[in-house]
């Protein structure tokens, strides 16, 4: 579909349990991104194998800043939220109009999502839990 988004160790946030997850969600996002644009079911498997992980991810990330009482969990859950949004409009567009209707726009969703949301907002977390001698 569109061009690999290669893993890199500056996106790691030094907690474990995320930073793992982050792993997977490049896999997935990869696997995606090498569907072939004509393989309506390897897309549409690939579509749903990284949105239920994303949901799933940032659950997971959300009920570890309840427990760890992060101030800024509520601005954090609001972008996650907008993330999916996003990404859910974008999936209900490539399902009526094909891969190749929103190739670009994905891979820069999924650059933008991963790369940015990590750097900004995941490691302001880790770092909040790193200050507050909690490992999440
Ligand atoms: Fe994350
Ligand atoms: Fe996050």
């Amino acid at each position: 579909m569109a061009e690999h988004i290669s893993w890199s160790d500056d996106l790691l946030v030094g907690v474990e349990a995320i930073d793992s997850d982050h792993k997977k969600l490049f896999e997935l996002m990869n696997r995606l991104l090498a569907s072939p644009t004509h393989g309506a079911t390897a897309v549409s498997q690939a579509i749903g194998d990284l949105s239920s992980y994303t949901k799933r991810h940032f659950a997971a990330e959300i009920a570890s800043m309840e427990r760890s009482a992060y101030p800024e969990r509520s601005a954090h859950a609001y972008e996650h939220d907008h993330l999916i949004f996003q990404l859910e409009n974008i999936i209900d567009r490539l399902m009526i109009s094909g891969a190749d209707a929103v190739d670009g726009e994905l891979s820069n969703l999924l650059r933008d999502w991963l790369c940015n949301h990590i750097m900004t907002f995941d490691v302001k977390y880790a770092a909040f839990l790193r200050e507050s001698g909690q490992t999440g």
